[in-house]
């Protein structure tokens, strides 16, 4: 096992996604030996916190993962703590005596990971100081990772990403995309370019449609300050579900490396179209959710959710239909839909192919079938819960006559398998380790994903909606399933 060498400074060192993914993470790979003796964590925040209360707490939070006493303690031990107050330029002092000391301490050789899980408002002065303090100047590597939201729309991303570059070069920049490490999303292009049978049919020739759906059952839970200001639309369509979009749609890359494909994502969200006011109306709906029923549970609305405005015009729900103007896929709608409180959680991408040219079953004569048309083929790639893929196909029933069966060849990982999976934040942390940003968006990534839909956002801000326009515990607004319905299709998961 390579082990890494490397200290970890990591900014909003004792919010809830340091607790809940960065600890449990670094805690895996520390499992599995990619981390050893020569590491060290420097968490910083604004409390008062000594290194006894954040070793006790980074313990808390791996206790589920059932590490032996003597091992969460070890692990625990590479973790001190110092208090920080990002605009207080001395603190960058303090920070970096405390730097230097752990470098030599733990033979780190210069290398610096740091991690801006906090409010995006300070990433730029976090970025400033660190330079103006010399705390980049060691030996080894510097590298910054970011957590979302990157930027509220393209002004404020390109605002925050000249900020960034002015002392981080691209190739030291990773802006986390958590489903970028999920075990299925890099699945796709295994399923893409390890198979004949797709790659050579996907395409506008074969494949009528594509549907994403990104479904969750939880409503805002504690998040509705920050969400009541974001919505479903920067929430998840912005990043999420454009990133799945363009390793669906991207053109082969020339070789499987970080260069090449970023190359291809770029492409492909270059073409997907940035729609007029009018097109936005016509291929894009949100919705919000009211009081509702699920297994007989009730779910108040999503404007009496703690932090959320009462009168707010919030979108919890997005559904809509991207096209993408390029030979590949010109004249394919590219489906997509995300909300919170829907009927069940789960990402799953279904690829619709087109039918045979001629139904040769459909006559009425003799013994052949009586259905007028057969179900299309259909390749479903299950990321969340579950995961796998299944391809539905048609068959003969048995029997005397002719009908048509539609039968699922299904393919799932199992619960062992799942269960010994590297988690998204995992496989993240340890591509960082190694310098692969190749599941990470680059910045040209960003820069059109926020083009595409600041069209979208600012077409609804010109209108109120008549919110809330679905229950909790469906699958969304009516309007959903029109807009598949009058191009003659239709949502192929409906939980
Ligand atoms: C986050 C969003 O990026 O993704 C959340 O901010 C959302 O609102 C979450 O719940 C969904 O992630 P996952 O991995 O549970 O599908």
């Amino acid at each position: 096992m390579n082990q890494k060498k490397v200290l970890f400074t990591i900014f909003g060192a004792t919010g809830d996604l340091a607790q809940r993914k960065l600890y449990p993470s670094l805690f895996r790979l520390y499992r599995t030996g990619s981390l050893a003796e020569s590491f060290a964590v420097i968490g910083t925040a604004r409390r008062p916190w000594t290194d006894e209360t954040y070793r006790d707490i980074v313990k808390e939070t791996i206790a589920y993962l059932n590490p032996t006493e003597q091992e969460a303690v070890e692990f625990a031990s590479h973790f001190y703590y110092q208090a920080h107050d990002v605009n207080d330029t001395h603190h960058y002092d303090t920070l970096k005596i405390l730097a230097n000391k752990l470098d030599e301490q733990y033979q780190l050789e210069g290398n610096l990971l740091f991690y801006l899980a906090m409010s995006p408002n300070f990433f730029g002065t976090i970025v400033s100081h660190l330079e103006s303090q010399g705390m980049l100047s060691s030996d080894g590597y510097h590298r910054v990772i970011i957590e979302k939201p990157f930027g509220t729309d393209f002004e404020t991303a390109n605002k925050l990403n000249d900020e960034i570059t002015s002392v981080f070069s691209e190739n030291e920049i990773y802006r986390i995309d958590h489903y970028l490490g999920k075990e299925m999303i890099q699945n796709i292009s295994a399923i893409r370019f390890a198979n004949n049978i797709f790659e050579s049919m996907w395409n506008n020739r074969y494949i009528d449609n594509i549907q994403i759906t990104i479904a969750e059952n939880l409503g805002v839970e504690d998040r509705g300050g920050y969400y009541d200001k974001s919505g479903a639309l920067k929430d998840m369509v912005q990043n999420h579900i454009l990133q799945v979009l363009s390793l669906l749609a991207m053109e082969p890359p020339v070789a499987f490396s970080e260069k090449e494909i970023r190359a291809e994502k770029i492409k492909a969200l270059e073409a997907v179209r940035i729609y007029t006011p009018e097109e936005v109306k016509e291929n894009f709906v949100r919705g919000q959710y009211d009081t509702g029923l699920l297994n007989q549970e009730s779910y108040t609305g999503y404007r009496q959710e703690p932090g959320v405005d009462e009168e707010s015009e919030t979108e919890t729900f997005v559904a809509g239909k991207f096209t993408i103007d390029n030979f590949r896929w010109s004249g394919v709608p590219f489906y997509v839909r995300t909300g919170k409180r829907l009927t069940e959680k789960g990402t799953r991408i279904n690829i619709v192919f087109k039918q045979v040219p001629i139904n040769l079953f459909k006559s009425e004569v003799g013994k052949k079938c009586e259905q007028p048309t057969l179900e299309p083929n259909i390749l479903t790639i299950y990321i969340q819960p579950t995961e796998g893929f299944s391809l539905s196909l048609n068959g003969k029933e048995v029997g005397p006559s002719f009908d048509m069966l539609p039968i699922q060849m299904a393919y799932r990982n199992s619960t062992e398998t799942m269960e010994n999976t590297p988690e998204a934040y995992e496989k993240l942390l340890l591509d960082a380790l190694n310098g692969d940003g190749t599941n990470f968006t680059h910045w040209h990534e960003v820069a059109q994903s926020w083009r595409i839909v600041d069209v979208i956002r600012q077409t609804w801000d010109e209108n109120t909606p008549e919110f809330p326009n679905y229950p909790a515990g469906s699958m969304g607004p009516d309007a959903a399933f029109e807009l598949l319905k009058k191009d003659g299709f239709k949502w192929i998961w409906t939980p």
